[in-house]
């Protein structure tokens, strides 16, 4: 699906919350084959942030969408719709979403998650401006929120290197913009499945990915997706000023900056950090920019998700919010 519309949605505020716990690069290679050194230099990562054990994406996720509704200003009863991502929920169903409205207080809205794993966000992004474009809502939250820990295999050192707990969440609302364009590319592959699946099928309940297969994927599909998106808007990247890439791997997001002739100071990357949050790093990535003040409000962004499905995913809108109070 692709197209691009005229449209008055905007991204009116951010929220994000990780878990305390970090775990470093040498803490993993304290138990498995592998190093500081070569995790940093193949994937950018440093350390990742990892949930306890009673703590679950609904938490997560509940912290970031009550930050995000803050600074919003507000109610929960404002609140017409919530859409969370997440391949890491806490249950099959109930979904977090509605864990997450009850906990809010958000009573009126209609809740549900999102399944399309590192792309979840951007498609649940799309869906919910969507449904305020028809006039059916006027402000959404739309949260990315995993625990993607309680799903890794923590002997395997192909995966539990990449990936880390978090979430984040943005509030949008109708008005919010003058008239502007608002691009869109979603896509899917299932006949991908197997290169990234968890699930009771495979008998065991932990991610299960070929990297090279993904890695090939992702880079294609990043600068391909971003192109089209700025094609179908009539834009080209000197008019983007943030570009907000999934967080998996910094060699593809490089790869991906190069290819497209992005300023590397316009690319927001928190990786080492954090590692790969899946539906939650492009809200996190979002939420430090606003907070240290680079985000600034009518500033152009360019999202782009990759992930299990295989899916993927870019938009571009404008920000629509204030910054942090006290910024100029
Ligand atoms: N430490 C040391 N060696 C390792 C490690 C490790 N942690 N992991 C793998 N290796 C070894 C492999 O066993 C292999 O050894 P061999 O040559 O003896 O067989 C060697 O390193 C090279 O392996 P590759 O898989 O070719 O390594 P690559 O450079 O491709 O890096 C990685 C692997 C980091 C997984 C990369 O392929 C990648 O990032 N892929 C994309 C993954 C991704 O983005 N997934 C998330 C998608 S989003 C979502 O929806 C969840």
């Amino acid at each position: 699906m692709i197209g691009a519309l005229r449209s008055t949605v905007g991204l009116v505020s951010v929220g994000a919350a990780v878990p305390e716990r970090v775990v470093t690069n040498d803490e993993i290679a304290g138990r498995l084959d592998t190093s500081d050194a070569w995790i940093r230099e193949r994937t950018g990562i440093g350390e990742r942030r990892v949930a306890a054990p009673d703590e679950w994406a609904s938490d997560l996720g509940l912290a970031a969408a009550q930050q995000a509704l803050d600074r919003s200003g507000l109610a929960p009863a404002d609140i017409d719709l919530v859409l969370a991502a997440t391949c890491s929920p806490d249950a099959y169903f109930p979904s977090i979403a509605a864990t997450i409205a009850d906990r809010l207080g958000a009573h009126s809205a209609a809740a549900s998650d999102v399944s399309a794993a590192c792309t979840g966000f951007v498609y649940a992004l799309v869906s919910a401006a969507t449904q305020i474009q028809t006039g059916l809502a006027q402000h959404a939250l739309v949260i990315g929120s995993e625990t993607l820990s309680k799903i890794v295999d923590w002997d395997d050192r192909g995966t539990c290197i990449l990936f880390g707990d978090g979430a984040g969440a943005c509030v949008l609302s109708a008005g919010a913009l003058p008239e502007t364009v608002f691009g869109v590319e979603l896509g899917a592959d299932g006949s991908r499945g197997d290169d990234l699946i968890v699930g009771a099928l495979r008998g065991r309940n932990v991610i299960e990915m070929d990297g090279r297969a993904v890695f090939k994927f992702a880079t294609r599909v990043m600068v391909d997706s971003v192109q089209r998106v700025l094609d179908v808007s009539g834009l080209t990247v000197d008019d983007v000023d943030w570009f907000v890439p999934h967080q998996a791997n910094i060699r593809i997001i490089d790869h991906a900056a190069k290819r497209l002739g992005l300023d590397p100071a316009r690319v927001l990357v928190n990786l080492e950090r954090y590692g790969n949050t899946s539906a939650a790093s492009i809200p996190i990535c979002l939420e430090e920019a606003w907070a240290d003040g680079r985000l600034k409000r009518g500033d152009r962004l360019l999202m782009v998700g990759f992930g299990g499905g295989l899916t993927w995913g870019s938009c571009l809108t404008e920000w629509a919010g204030d910054g942090p109070k006290g910024a100029s």
